[in-house]
């Protein structure tokens, strides 16, 4: 059996134990040789101590920087300065070599545009080892809030035939023959004969789904991979990202307000009390504002205002933007950024945008031009979560969705809960990627998922 790293860091001194893991550096002299091991545990090492009156150099000659070993021996104070405890070695196995001539991470110090393109390695590396660890901690924590909360996670499905966002950038599903595919009688592709009998594609949120479950259940998430075919490359843009989509039956916009700020709140301050050692790290590596960011986010209120008052606050700020602003653009990143990091200096909740550039099942305003849309927006970041009250009114829903020449047929099961049982109810969705941007204080989006999907890169 072997002790994780992290436990062995706090064991007391004189147990005997077997660590494994993976050589990070080797040096000494001819008396004795320190290698440091890590096994991903946590985003430090320990010392292994070998005394070369009873290894000789051959035996160590495997033990090189990426190396696989094995060691058994006892946990003793550390006569150097920087750990509590060291391994004094008794035994070494090596279990897979790494040939330092071919090994790619044998210096430390790699750019993380290189380590992208070492993506089956770059795990090894402290800064990735730290964004994995502090990824899985905020998705067991996602979990947990909701869990307590009486939420149920509901599992939607990857494949289907509707498109939620209206965007029209999803990726098609199919297994016709592309080379010869079947031709109705308009000249068309003929469906039909797909698999699934119709056309499908891979999901671009879970929403819709969850809605007819929050009609049932009362308040559920989600919690897994979605997918945008968009052209998009930004460091905030995958064309494969995870997303929590909660749906709450009776909650207004105000209440999907509260919600959506205590989340983040109570996943930043997860972060700060469960990763600090990783968060650490991060902040002296990239970003020394890093820890004291999340505990602001955490100590103040976010702004709320409408998308008319924010445009007017950027139409009078006498900024040059690269897009121009007035009341009825979508926002770009550059306002969004604005608007938190210059003029409040905190995260802002955006309210009630034109109805021209957001979504059909956004709840209506009474002024005719608005929805009931919010969008939270972060430092760093721009946009972190999108979401709305839902129009509930079968007619009015019904209105828009035959202005927008969408596809009756394929939303006649969504227009369905409008008219059984249909009830006020509201819902967001936060960007997996984009909450660890923020939390890690990476720069780009690749760097905080283990394998990113983008335009033109799915190697790894
Ligand atoms: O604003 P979006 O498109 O909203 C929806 O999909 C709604 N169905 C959500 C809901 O109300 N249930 O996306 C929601 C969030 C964005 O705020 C952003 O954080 C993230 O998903 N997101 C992306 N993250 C990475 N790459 C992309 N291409 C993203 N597109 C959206
Ligand atoms: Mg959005």
């Amino acid at each position: 059996m072997k002790t994780p790293v992290i436990k062995l860091l706090s064991s007391p001194p004189g147990i005997k134990i077997t660590a494994k893991g993976w050589v990070r550096t080797k040096r000494g002299n001819k008396n004795v040789t320190f290698v440091a091991l890590n096994d991903g545990s946590c985003v430090h090492n320990i010392q292994v101590v070998f005394d070369m009156n009873h290894f000789s150099e051959d035996d160590l000659k495997d033990v090189t920087t990426g190396a696989c070993i094995c060691v058994t021996g006892s946990v003793v104070a550390s006569q150097g300065s920087g750990q509590a405890v060291e391994i004094a070695a008794k035994e070494i196995n090596v279990y897979g070599l790494a040939d330092p001539d071919s090994y790619p991470l044998q210096k430390k110090g790699h750019s993380l545009e290189f380590l992208r393109e070492i993506g089956h390695l770059r795990p090894r590396t402290n800064t990735f080892g730290c964004v994995l660890r502090i990824r899985h901690t905020l998705a067991y924590a996602i979990h947990h809030y909701f869990h307590q909360k009486g939420f149920y996670w509901l599992h939607t499905p990857i494949i289907t035939a509707s498109d939620c966002e209206g965007a029209g950038a999803m990726f098609q599903v199919t297994t016709l023959d592309l080379k010869n595919p079947p031709i109705n009688d308009s000249g068309k592709i003929d469906y039909s004969q797909d698999f699934f009998g119709r056309q499908a594609s891979l999901t671009v949120s879970g929403q819709l789904e969850g809605e007819l479950a929050a009609m049932a259940l009362g308040n559920i998430y989600t919690f897994g991979p979605t997918f945008r075919a968009e052209n998009s490359n930004t460091p905030r843009h995958l064309a494969e990202f995870w997303m929590i989509e909660p749906e709450m039956a009776f909650y207004e916009i105000k209440e999907n307000m509260d919600l959506a700020e205590d989340f983040i709140k109570y996943l930043v301050n997860y972060a700060l009390e469960f990763c600090l050692d990783d968060l650490r790290f991060l902040n002296d590596m990239f970003d020394k504002e890093l820890i004291e960011r999340l505990q602001n986010v955490c100590n103040t209120s976010f702004v709320r205002l409408s998308y008319t008052e924010g445009v007017d606050i950027l139409m009078k700020s006498g900024q040059t933007f690269e897009y121009p602003v007035s009341w009825g653009v979508d926002l770009q990143s550059e306002h969004e950024r604005y608007l938190v990091e210059k003029h409040f200096k905190k995260p802002v909740i955006l309210t009630d945008y034109p109805r021209e550039i957001k979504a059909f099942y956004m709840k209506q305003n009474d002024d005719g031009r608005t929805v009931r849309a919010m969008d939270v927006l972060f430092p760093k970041i721009g946009e972190i979560i999108g979401g709305s009250q839902r129009e509930e009114r079968y007619n009015v829903l019904l209105e828009r969705i035959q202005e927008l020449n969408m596809d009756i047929d394929s939303l006649w099961w969504y227009l369905d809960t409008r008219r059984f049982g249909t009830a006020p109810h509201s819902g967001f969705g936060l960007g997996f990627e984009r909450l660890l941007l923020f939390v890690t204080g990476m720069a780009n989006i690749r760097d905080v998922i283990p394998f990113p999907r983008t335009p033109k890169s799915a190697e790894f």
